[in-house]
């Protein structure tokens, strides 16, 4: 039986093959890539273009853009950075001709680095976002969404920064709803009400009550916080809460990345908002008036001016 840590490292690389999941990162670079679009277009075409995964863990998806078709019409050079060494350990063995970097996002990890072609970011910002939330709540006892802003501003620079002109960046991670209005459902998991309990006890970004249910079993709360508990559903019942409840997938809304993105000098060439999980929320909960589901993820692929 894997342990809990394991566990967590094997869902992580089935969700590589979630259709509408993050496997949409590196399939829309190589989409972008070709000489349609940004770098590529016309006498800017390289015959050699270099690119990096920022957060790699694994490194699964450099290993979609190493296997995919760009890599088979031009020589790309791939770096992947985490500050995670058994990730990057094992990552190193299952993909020895990317290139590994341990550094942290959080420090001056861009200074001396070679500019690139194309940087990915793939569920990364929530994990970032959500640790910097909570050490501030530790310090000042609040969650501060506009310091968690500002991070996410200061790291898009660093990814300007290494960037060539007319590079594309693609960013793919959770989204949050601007949607606050109540929906009502029943569970159709017989546990889904004690899972939802638990939920609200320990999700660490809880704020105020979530939810009301009926002796009847309706459940009534907001279609955010549904969404947050949703997002959660599969690691509560896959015993890698312990880790995921300090963690919060929904940091901003579509606006708040597309305009902090924008104002770190790119421009937007691409967005997507998918729910990749639609199937496995159906089948939990049923509507007592049908409503639909907020979004899950978003990707959104920008270029860098001139
Ligand atoms: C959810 S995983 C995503 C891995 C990979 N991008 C993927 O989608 O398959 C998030 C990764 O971000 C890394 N990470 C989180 N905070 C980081 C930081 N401050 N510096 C570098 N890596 C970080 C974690 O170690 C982890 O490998």
């Amino acid at each position: 039986m894997p342990n809990r840590e394991e566990k967590y490292w094997l869902l992580r690389k089935q969700n590589v093959s979630k259709p509408n999941g993050k496997r949409r990162a590196p399939e829309t670079l190589v989409d972008f890539f070709l000489p349609r679009h940004g770098l590529t277009q016309g006498e800017n075409l390289k015959e050699s273009i270099s690119g990096i995964e920022l957060g790699c863990g694994e490194g699964h998806l450099l290993d979609v853009i190493a296997k995919s078709h760009l890599s088979k019409t031009l020589n790309i050079k791939l770096d992947g950075l985490d500050r995670d060494s058994s990730a990057l350990s094992c990552a190193k063995e299952l993909y020895p001709q990317i290139n590994f970097l341990n550094y942290d996002l959080r420090k001056e990890w861009h200074n001396g680095l070679q500019p690139y072609d194309f940087v990915m970011i793939v569920n990364v910002i929530h994990e970032i976002v959500s640790e910097v939330l909570l050490e501030n709540k530790k310090a000042s006892n609040h969650l501060s969404h506009n310091f968690a802003l500002n991070v996410f501003q200061q790291l898009l620079l660093k990814c300007y920064s290494i960037l060539n002109p007319h590079s594309v960046l693609i960013l793919f991670d959770g989204v949050d709803t601007q949607d606050h209005s109540l929906v009502e459902f029943h569970f159709k998991d017989p546990n889904g009400l004690e899972l939802l309990h638990m939920f609200a006890n320990e999700f660490r970004f809880c704020d105020g009550s979530m939810f009301v249910s009926s002796p009847t079993g309706k459940i009534q709360m907001s279609k955010r916080d549904l969404l947050r508990f949703l997002t959660k559903y599969d690691a509560i019942v896959n015993n890698t809460w312990g880790i995921e409840r300090n963690e919060i997938y929904q940091t901003f809304t579509y606006d708040e990345m597309a305009n902090t993105i924008r104002k770190a000098g790119f421009s937007l060439i691409h967005t997507e908002l998918t729910i990749a999980d639609l199937k496995s929320w159906e089948s939990l909960i049923e509507p007592v008036t049908s409503f639909e589901f907020p979004f899950q993820h978003v990707l959104i692929a920008g270029v860098k001016y001139a």
